[in-house]
């Protein structure tokens, strides 16, 4: 609840917007006088009265109702008092009632989102820099979900190119059936770079020719292409799994080579393909871009082609409201050349194509940075996490049970939040130390505020209540707990995750900040005790759909 907008919204004053008013608005640092204060010193040259005067006439004209139930002068501020039992009675009630659907609409209903997250390279090492699409991606899945909407995950995989034939040729010259079988991914990554390295020239023109048999579907060179994209599948599904993300679809961009012709034939028909240097392109310089190139010189497609195919495949299937593409800053200007060709194509739906950018992680840890050369692959980065938060849980509660499992939730879920907790176009550096903070702006802040709640409530079930009137600690917790459901919308708008990891830790802390100051089990009132564990359950409820939604698992006990 905005009550800075409602206020504003019944409050005319001359010469001023409703938005400067709701601007001029304050939290008073003493509440004893009101919960909102609107200083009247500024209106007085527009209005030629004195603010007192001003303060008073806005009183006695403010229709004061069940959300704001008072308006009151004094030396020239206008003074509101919420109604905060109002407040307590109806959103409690509304927590209770909806539970695990607390934040969720309808808003969304027979509306369809695409979200493009995660497309991973086949045979290529699944590491740091796929941790923001796979997480961010993921959580956009469920947050539109939970408004409502039905959701496409689409896994792009990147398993097309010239590399497949390095890849067999590799194999062919160094690969051993049993090294494949036990490495996996990591056995296919490492004669991919020796191929990259010792490759000589003969073995380039072998590559090429493999690729060619790829393409025309040759029975062994598509049978080793295949095993190479399961052994990654199998290989990705694993950490799929530890970081709660699924997918509808792993169309990936071989699955478009039949699907351009008639893209690009109806480029050709519209007058949009030129030739340059003898490959196909849009020439978008009247857009300040680069062509954008459709066929290669030799006839070859690329990447973008194959994205252009897609849109328009899935437009087609899904007949989508919205395409997200989850992809890295580093892509803005294809998404934005993409983009320009179809609705230079005349296609209205591109403008409901949205890339959502995000920024680059990397370690603080120097040793295992990538400027060094070496790729951090995630699955790395999780297990260390998860062994170092295995080391402060049994040195702060030896004697937790499922320890293991504990870990895990609270080592996976530092990383994931790492690249969910800031905007996401910002750079990160992830620092273990930091994430793994349960005093800092953290997963485990918020998962371990949760266990704490847990265990009041685990103490004491709690019953039915009278009227209370919310403390100012219980009020502040309260309209935070109101506002969930706006910060959900608000996060799916701006396709913005972050606000709800925002919202957790800052909902954490109005927690703590309670828990400390009034005592719950032993409130003055048998009425005050009841309110205040009411009012614990409600938060656990809360806190607990913010992490669900980001794909954060939530120990019992800690
Ligand atoms: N596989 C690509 C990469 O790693 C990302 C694909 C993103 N999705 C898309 N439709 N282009 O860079």
């Amino acid at each position: 609840m905005d009550y800075k907008a409602y206020i504003a919204q019944r409050l005319p004053v001359e010469g001023a917007s409703r938005e400067e008013i709701a601007e001029s608005i304050a939290v008073p640092p003493d509440t004893t006088l009101g919960d909102y204060a609107l200083p009247c010193f500024k209106f007085a040259k527009i209005m030629r009265k004195s603010p007192a005067l001003i303060a008073q006439e806005l009183a006695a004209s403010y229709p004061a109702d069940g959300v704001i139930s008072e308006a009151t002068a004094l030396n020239g501020y206008l003074n509101f008092k919420v109604n905060r039992r109002g407040l307590a009675e109806e959103t409690l009630a509304r927590i209770k009632r909806e539970g695990g659907k607390y934040g969720s609409s309808a808003l969304g209903a027979g509306k369809t989102v695409c979200i493009d997250y995660s497309s991973v390279n086949i045979a290529k090492p699944f590491h740091i820099g796929h941790l923001s699409t796979t997480v961010l991606g993921g959580a956009l899945y469920r947050i539109y979900g939970f408004l409502g909407y039905r959701v496409v995950g689409i896994n792009h995989l990147g398993d097309y190119g010239t590399q497949f034939g390095k890849l067999i040729s590799a194999y062919k010259h160094w690969g051993k059936e049993e090294e494949v079988a036990q490495g996996g991914i990591h056995a296919i990554n490492d004669l991919y770079v020796r191929f990259n390295n010792e490759a000589t020239e003969e073995m380039e023109e072998e590559a090429r020719e493999y690729f060619r048999l790829i393409e025309c579907g040759d029975k062994e060179a598509v049978a080793l292409f295949e095993r190479f994209k399961q052994l990654t599948l199998d290989y990705v599904q694993k950490i799929y799994e530890k970081l709660h993300v699924t997918f509808d679809s792993y169309a990936g961009e071989s699955f478009y080579i039949d699907k351009m012709g008639p893209v690009i034939d109806e480029l050709k028909e519209k007058g949009l393909l030129t030739e340059s240097r003898g490959a196909q392109v849009v020439d978008l310089e009247p857009y300040g871009m680069t062509p954008f190139i459709v066929l290669r010189s030799d006839g070859a497609s690329l990447y973008g082609t194959r994205d252009l195919a897609a849109a328009f495949y899935r437009k087609k299937v899904y007949d989508f409201d919205k395409c997200l593409y989850v992809v890295a800053y580093q892509q803005n200007l294809h998404f934005k050349q993409l983009f320009k060709v179809i609705e230079l194509m005349g296609e209205p739906w591109a403008k409901d194509l949205v890339h959502v950018a995000y920024g680059m992680v990397s370690l603080e840890d120097g040793a295992m940075s990538t400027r060094q050369g070496k790729v951090v692959w995630l699955e790395d980065v999780l297990s260390r996490c998860v062994e170092k938060a295995l080391s402060i849980i049994t040195e702060k509660n030896p004697d937790l049970e499922n320890k293991e499992e504990v870990a895990e939730k609270v080592g996976v879920g530092a990383v994931m939040f790492g690249a969910l907790y800031n905007s996401k176009i910002k750079d990160i550096v992830f620092s273990y130390d930091k994430a793994l903070n349960f005093d800092g702006e953290t997963s485990v802040y918020v998962q371990y505020t949760c266990a704490r709640a847990a265990s009041v409530l685990a103490k004491a079930e709690g019953g039915e209540y009278g009227a209370v009137e919310p403390c100012p600690q219980e009020f502040e917790l309260l309209k935070a707990l109101a506002d969930f459901p706006d910060t959900v919308k608000a996060a799916a708008e701006k396709y913005e995750p972050s606000l709800i990891a925002r919202y957790a830790v800052d909902t954490a802390q109005k927690f703590n900040k309670f828990y400390f100051d009034c005592k719950i089990l032993q409130a003055e009132s048998e009425d005050g005790k009841n309110f205040r564990l009411a009012l614990t359950r409600a938060t656990l409820t809360v806190l607990r759909n913010a992490l669900t939604l980001l794909g954060i698992g939530i120990p019992e006990k800690m």
